[in-house]
């Protein structure tokens, strides 16, 4: 199965009653897995999570720690960009040059790079003191 067509299904699957906003993504781990997410609102707002997150947490519940794709759909007039959070959160867990495709449900597509989504990220090095 593609990620484009794993991140439109499990989009159906979003639970976003308060912005109405459904969001899917699916992750390629580097085994070859396919781990899924959608974003999870809650009435109290700041508690929903993203997609994104769901399908990091769906690859690391399977004992993955590295992906080497990722896709990100939403019906959207333009193709919708991680969170600055889902950036740091991608950046975890893959390397700077992974594929990044976020697309529209009517069809439209960007293709970036997880290191081009968050330049100058904070990572291990920066406690090297601690
Ligand atoms: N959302 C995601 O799941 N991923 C993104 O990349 C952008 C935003 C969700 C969070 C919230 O449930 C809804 O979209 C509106 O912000």
């Amino acid at each position: 199965m593609t990620l484009l067509k794993a991140a439109t299904e499990v989009r159906e699957n979003a639970y976003a009653p308060y912005s109405r906003f459904k969001v899917g993504a699916a992750i390629r781990g580097k085994s070859g897995g396919l781990y899924r997410g959608c974003n999870v609102e809650n009435v109290a707002y700041p508690e929903g999570t993203c997609a994104e997150a769901g399908a990091i947490a769906a690859m690391i519940a399977a004992g993955e720690t590295e992906f080497i794709e990722i896709c990100v759909i939403a019906d959207s007039p333009s193709p919708v960009p991680p969170c600055g959070g889902c950036r740091q959160k991608l950046a975890e867990f893959a390397r700077a040059d992974v594929p990044v495709t976020l697309a529209t449900t009517d069809g439209k597509q960007v293709q970036t790079t997880v290191g081009e989504l968050l330049p100058g990220r904070f990572d291990a090095s920066h406690m090297g003191r601690a």
